[in-house]
């Protein structure tokens, strides 16, 4: 980790970004990031991207999938600002707003989006039932919620091997298990529910990272962000990696619907 106040620094930015294309800082790219919208209309819609990271995502669901308007929230400072700057760039910043928020209930009114869209980003948010209220609340009726995130398989005490992983990312993950997020969106009132487990194809992508981290670009990397920092991130992906293996670690789909 680097000294900066922020979890998503610049420093974690540029290897992420390096690590998953530019603009996005969660596995998977422009493809993984439209599946989590696969079958849903998208064209004309209004969007809120809860965690919008750098922005590669509101910068995709406009121009590759013809939304009309999207709103992207993060907490830090950062990020806000990479994504502020490539909506400049790619001349979206009129159907582009970014805003930095402060966790807790949303600032928006009632009814106001079509679609509530987050990549890999709601696992840090603890307290899901509030979360999935709170979205319900902000989508329009008949509106969707449709999210990817990291999943912890079961509600026990977490493995020792995904206790060292999650101690070992330093970024406040909150993971919940499927079974609490079903519990959460039904108790929200959303229809529809489904979960889709991601494990079987992040498990080999992952694996294809760690050898990328520790084979065919660990010299690039190394130079570029420092051996130290390196060195620490292939720690992280074998921590990750296994509890991936055991399917501990169970990234999913997670879809609903509020009835309209
Ligand atoms: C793994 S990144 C994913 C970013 C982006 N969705 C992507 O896929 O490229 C997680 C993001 O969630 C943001 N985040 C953390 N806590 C949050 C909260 N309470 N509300 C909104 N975003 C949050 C982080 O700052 C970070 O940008």
């Amino acid at each position: 980790m680097s000294d900066s106040e922020f979890l998503y620094d610049d420093l974690h930015i540029a290897f992420l970004e390096d690590l998953w294309g530019e603009g996005f800082l969660s596995p998977g790219g422009a493809e993984e990031a439209a599946r989590v919208l696969d079958g849903l209309e998208v064209k004309g819609k209004r969007i809120l991207d809860i965690g919008c990271g750098s922005g590669a995502i509101a910068v995709m669901l406009l121009r590759d999938l013809g939304a009309a308007h999207v709103t992207g929230i993060d907490v830090e400072a950062p990020v806000c600002a990479a994504a502020t700057r490539r909506a400049d760039q790619a001349g979206l910043s009129d159907r582009i707003t970014i805003r930095e928020v402060t966790p807790g209930p949303f600032d928006f009114p009632d009814k106001s989006f079509d679609i509530v869209y987050s990549k890999d980003s709601i696992i840090h948010i603890p307290d899901k039932e509030a979360l999935a209220r709170e979205v319900f609340r902000i989508l329009k009726p008949g509106g969707w919620f449709a999210a990817s995130d990291w999943l912890i398989a079961h509600d026990d005490t977490p493995s020792p091997e995904m206790q060292a992983y999650i101690k070992a990312e330093a970024l406040d993950f909150a993971m919940a298990s499927p079974a609490r997020y079903r519990r959460a969106l039904e108790q929200a009132g959303f229809s529809d529910i489904t979960l889709k487990n991601r494990n079987p194809w992040y498990r080999a992508v992952a694996r294809d990272e760690l050898d990328r981290l520790s084979g065919s670009e660990n010299a690039r990397l190394s130079e570029r962000y420092g051996k130290d920092f390196i060195d620490g991130q292939i720690s992280t992906w074998q921590a990750m990696t296994a509890v991936l293996e055991s399917g501990e670690h169970c990234p999913h789909h997670l879809r609903g619907r509020r009835p309209g």
